[in-house]
């Protein structure tokens, strides 16, 4: 069998972020979740039956997810989890599975639950997390901001108000100046583009607000929030290497028309481009985040899947090899941060880590320097509005009984990072 080999010092990490797997959070998402469950609970139904879910038959999704989706338990955080708790568990599961990276974030609302004032009792206590991980030769790649927000920032306006900048900033010095040795890796902001399209143009998440000025204006402080954050960090560990976590999207033209290429062109700038490039001269690499393509055809969406995944979406590993490729353009190291997939059967996922891998060897060898790879998620997690259905872990988790099982596709991926190389099999070194 042929085999690929992955450049020396790969990273091979899981992701999660603080809000899905803590618990016990006290942000402007527990706070909307409360509000919102019940309105969630009764919408799921109908979600389930629109044009994205059209791949999967009723029967496969009642047996696989509907009853959990109809509940408005689902929709509550609560003990996540219990990832504060638990990490030493979930740190040996990191090592026995050979991972030597995980990418984690710091929850902004518990480092900073009054506006100036730190409470150093949290800040001890990612210490020891991150120590933990040291101890076992594992790399902290650590996200300051996953969404959450204290609930002092929301109340002036979140993202959208003009204070962000200000107070992301003094937040990342803090944070620099804690860990001024032990983190290596800082990623400022979890795919700021989807938080911001989420809560003013979709208005799926809180403040739920339906306003372009507000998009825009978020988007706009958001840069401005980088660059601070940048700077500051630089100025306290010159050494540390900055990025943030992008969320790009493989927009495919159906046929070739010109409203398919205007259509095409513009998504590509506004969804794929227009961050990055503004935020050029101040990222050391790009965390790479990709899910899915979205094929266009006088409209958007146009997605002849034949399988679906359990969250509607296209299951389609490659994808990230374009998306990938469609980086060269900002010579910078590449690290993927997210690429996963929600599958309680585990069937699909054992299929899509070895294809997705080949796929990114192939963009290495087509001279995108990627050096490392982070499967979202390490564990089953609170899928924000989704809630705890959406199973994407390498790892089961109960949540009643909080009992972690590592699934076979973990195992395989395990095997893969151990090697740091990849066997082929016969059928699936294509790349369509
Ligand atoms: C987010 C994660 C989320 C994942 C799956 C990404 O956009 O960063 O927090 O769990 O998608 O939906």
């Amino acid at each position: 069998m042929p085999k690929l080999e992955f450049p020396e010092g790969f990273l091979w990490g899981a992701a999660t972020s603080s809000h899905q797997v803590e618990g016990g959070q006290h942000n402007d998402w527990s706070e909307w979740e409360k509000q919102n469950a019940e309105r969630l609970a009764s919408e799921s139904v109908a979600e389930m039956e629109t044009d994205m879910w059209r791949g999967m038959n009723k029967r496969e999704k009642d047996a696989r997810f509907a009853a959990e989706a109809s509940n408005p338990k689902n929709y509550l955080s609560g003990m996540a989890c219990d990832q504060w708790n638990r990490y030493d568990e979930d740190f040996d599961i990191l090592k026995h599975l050979h991972l030597n990276a995980y990418r984690f974030s710091l929850e902004w609302s518990r480092v900073e639950p009054e506006e100036g004032i730190f409470d150093e009792v949290a800040i001890r206590h990612y210490h020891e997390m991150i120590q933990f991980l040291r101890n076992r030769g594992i790399e902290p790649f650590v996200t300051l901001w996953h969404w959450t927000l204290p609930l002092w920032l929301a109340e002036k306006g979140g993202i959208a108000s003009l204070d962000f900048p200000e107070c992301f900033e003094r937040y990342a010095t803090k944070i620099a100046e804690s860990f001024s040795k032990e983190i290596r890796f800082f990623i400022t902001l979890n795919e700021p583009e989807v938080a911001a399209s989420h809560a003013y143009l979709l208005a799926v998440f809180p403040p739920q607000e339906k306003s372009l000025m507000k998009f825009i204006h978020s988007v706009r402080m958001i840069i401005s929030a980088h660059r601070r954050a940048y700077a500051a960090i630089k100025r306290i560990r010159p050494e540390a290497q900055i990025g943030i976590a992008k969320h790009q999207v493989a927009f495919e033209a159906k046929r070739n028309t010109l409203i398919n290429s205007i259509l095409k062109a513009v998504s590509d700038y506004v969804w794929n481009r227009w961050l990055l490039n503004r935020l050029r001269n101040t990222q050391d690499f790009i965390g790479l985040n990709v899910y899915n393509r979205n094929v266009i055809d006088n409209g958007f969406m146009k997605n002849d899947a034949e399988r679906i995944t359990d969250f509607g979406w296209e299951f389609y590993p490659e994808v990230i090899y374009h998306e990938a490729m469609d980086l060269k353009r900002y010579g910078k190291p590449v690290y993927v941060t997210e690429s996963g997939v929600a599958d309680i059967t585990d069937i699909m996922r054992t299929e899509f880590i070895p294809r997705t891998l080949i796929a990114v060897h192939r963009a290495i060898e087509d001279g995108i320097d990627i050096r490392g790879y982070f499967y979202w998620s390490l564990l089953d997690n609170f899928e924000w509005d989704k809630g705890f259905w959406p199973r994407f872990g390498l790892v089961h988790v109960d949540f009643a009984t909080q009992q972690r099982t590592i699934r076979d596709s973990a195992r395989l991926y395990g095997r893969i990072a151990e090697s740091n190389s990849l066997e082929i099999p016969e059928n699936r070194g294509s790349l369509d």
